[in-house]
């Protein structure tokens, strides 16, 4: 049975890759740079792994034909850190990787996410480039989740839509181009319609049973909050540029990649809300 190297195994998209490999029957090496963050089973196998140690990268590579790649959020210094490792990778007799970038990353050659797309597609390897649009799951257990425990969604979306994807179906596209060795291809994936950030507060109201609601902020005033929050200048920015991305209505497109590779239709944010409301409810209770 094969074993892939999952990175960012401890992260919302990468928790989801790794059940979906197991449904796949794959076996799993599991990367973090806290190994506590990952739990153990017969075939999970944790390894300490930080992109800034390159004396972990090699036994975090050896003996893997297939890696998920996955970069830090919101670091424009992604490439120096992914780029080295993608070399390794292809010394140590990886074959495939599957890289998850974000959707839009190739319609602007300077995005960090573009650059290690590049660097990739010309490393020799097979690879495979997921660009899936904004996570549900950042309501749920991303920087958006505080805000919902505080009442309003507050980011500089406008009234535009955005084609909001679960992980979990990220997470069976990336298994099955394991599986079906989906080389040299490229996708964007996205829900099946796009939604306002408006639509998805009043979802998750219904959900919860408390009022949310959604106040459309400037860019300055995210930064703002992300200062306080001590967040890097560099990410404040990188965050900014996909706002702009959502206000100019280029993240409500939707494509039928999900459905077309696995078979089944993408999650709805009702349904995404429906499995959640528990988890808001708590919050209520806090
Ligand atoms: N969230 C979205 O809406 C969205 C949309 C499109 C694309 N993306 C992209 O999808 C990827 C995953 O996003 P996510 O929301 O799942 O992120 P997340 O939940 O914040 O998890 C980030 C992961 O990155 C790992 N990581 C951070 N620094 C690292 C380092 N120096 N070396 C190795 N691993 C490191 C963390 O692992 P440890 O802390 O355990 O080491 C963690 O598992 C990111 O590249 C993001 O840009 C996100």
């Amino acid at each position: 049975m094969e074993t892939i190297l999952v990175t960012g195994a401890s992260g919302k998209l990468g928790k989801a890759v790794v059940e979906a490999l197991l449904e796949k029957d794959f076996n799993v090496r599991a990367a973090s740079r806290k190994t506590s963050r990952i739990k153990w089973t017969d075939r999970v196998r944790p390894v300490l792994f930080d992109y800034e140690d390159p004396g972990l990268h090699r036994a975090a590579l050896d003996n893997i034909h297939a890696v998920f790649l996955i970069a830090p959020p919101l670091d424009s210094k992604a490439p120096e850190k992914l780029m080295p490792f993608i070399d390794k990778a292809v010394k140590t007799g990886v074959r495939h990787v599957v890289f998850n970038s974000v959707m839009t990353a190739d319609s602007d050659e300077k995005n960090p996410l573009r650059i290690i797309e590049r660097h990739l597609i010309h490393s020799g390897l097979d690879y495979t480039i997921l660009r899936p649009n904004f996570f549900m799951e950042n309501f749920l257990s991303g920087w958006i989740a505080p805000m919902i425990e505080a009442g309003s969604i507050r980011v500089p979306a406008g009234g535009a839509a955005t084609s909001f994807i679960s992980v979990e179906d990220i997470a069976r596209v990336a298994a099955a181009c394991f599986q079906e060795r989906r080389y040299g291809e490229e996708c964007d994936l996205t829900g099946s319609r796009a939604l306002t950030y408006g639509d998805a507060a009043r979802m998750i109201s219904d959900a919860c049973g408390r009022p949310i609601d959604y106040v459309p902020i400037t860019e300055e005033e995210m930064a703002q909050l992300d200062r306080q929050k001590g967040m890097a200048e560099s990410s404040i920015g990188y965050r900014a540029r996909l706002f702009e991305a959502v206000r100019r209505g280029h993240m409500a497109d939707t494509t039928s990649v999900v459905r077309d590779v696995t078979g089944k239709p993408p999650v709805l944010f009702e349904e995404f809300t429906r499995k959640n409301c528990y988890a808001w409810k708590i919050h209520k209770a806090a």
